[in-house]
């Protein structure tokens, strides 16, 4: 596998999903693979879990690991092809990434959307532009539209602990103060398509994901309606799409309640993290026993190095 940029780099989905638990049962059976290679972390944005757990599985593999916060070391990047460069970017995107490729075997990047324009994120002109340019692999670590290591953690997560074939899966959009992006929604909605689930997505009005990711699955308006009989409560806020990038509500109504969950089929609860506690979802639901974040956030790192170890082998 060249680069990991989306979930439609993702094969077959079941053996993807087989082989990450395996290296969870055995992280260190690869641990000679990526001995003398090295692998460049860069952050445009902050990180707990997606830093720490793949610098971790690139460890399992034997790798060493550069890590840089890109915005606060790094030259500001232009992306746009015969730029007269005499504003604020220092260096052009063709430069930084050929560079960077001489000194790593593998870049993964971290560029969130800015919100500012929708055609520029959804161009993803940060990610595209380093696998334009890069002579090494790229892996996406949450980019403008898409946060595909993410929604492998959370396919092996609902794998673990589903209880039938086909379970029920209800993406929840939640209340929060400030504008996010998309990418884990949009990420999260496509990996539902490949899975075997009914999957239903609940949202106020106006919420609506970009209808070439969101495609037939089904949307419900009444968030009560749609956590009935659930088997996985997947939390999550976005903001517009449609509006781009507005917080168009911050209805208290649609916050994740113990008397929401009780409609459910005991439904798991999964949030990617970080979250906002009593603003997206009451304590009581994140400590109840069936909140299952932490695991969630524990097989950041199987995703991770199944990833790299596809990449250090090559192999689909
Ligand atoms: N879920 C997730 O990507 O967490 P971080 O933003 O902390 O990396």
């Amino acid at each position: 596998m060249k680069n990991y940029f989306s979930i439609q780099d993702i094969d077959s989905l079941d053996h993807w999903v087989d082989e990450a638990i395996k290296i969870k049962k055995a992280p260190l059976s690869d641990k000679v693979l990526g001995v003398n290679k090295t692998i460049g972390l860069l952050f445009f944005n902050p990180s707990l879990r997606t830093r720490l757990s793949t610098q971790k599985a690139a460890l399992n593999l034997g790798m060493n690991v550069i890590v840089m916060n890109f915005t606060k070391e790094g030259w500001s990047l232009e992306y746009e092809d015969g730029t007269v460069m005499d504003q604020g970017n220092s260096e052009h995107v063709k430069e930084a990434a050929q560079v960077v490729s001489q000194y790593c075997d593998v870049i993964a990047i971290r560029a969130f959307a800015k919100l500012e324009n929708k055609d520029e994120d959804y161009s993803e002109k940060v990610l595209k532009g380093f696998i334009k340019y890069a002579t090494i692999p790229v892996v996406n670590m949450e980019s403008a539209t898409g946060h595909p290591l993410q929604a492998l953690a959370d396919a092996i997560t609902i794998t673990e602990y589903k209880k039938k074939d086909k379970p029920k899966v209800v993406l929840s959009w939640a209340p929060h103060p400030k504008a996010l992006p998309q990418a884990v929604a949009n990420s999260f909605v496509e990996m539902m398509q490949q899975m075997d689930a009914h999957f239903v997505i609940t949202h106020p009005v106006g919420f609506e994901l970009a209808s070439q990711i969101t495609k037939q699955v089904p949307i419900d308006y009444n968030q009560e309606s749609a956590f009935k009989d659930a088997d996985f409560i997947y939390v999550k806020n976005w903001s517009s799409y449609t509006d781009y990038g507005k917080v168009l509500s911050a209805d208290d109504s649609w916050k994740i309640t113990e008397d929401k969950m009780k409609l459910t089929n005991q439904a798991k609860f999964m949030h990617c993290l970080p979250v906002r506690r009593n603003v997206v979802v009451d304590d009581v639901v994140l400590d109840g026993q069936n909140s299952i974040i932490v695991e969630q956030a524990n097989n950041r790192t199987y995703a991770a190095q199944l990833v790299l170890k596809k990449i250090l082998k090559n192999e689909k």
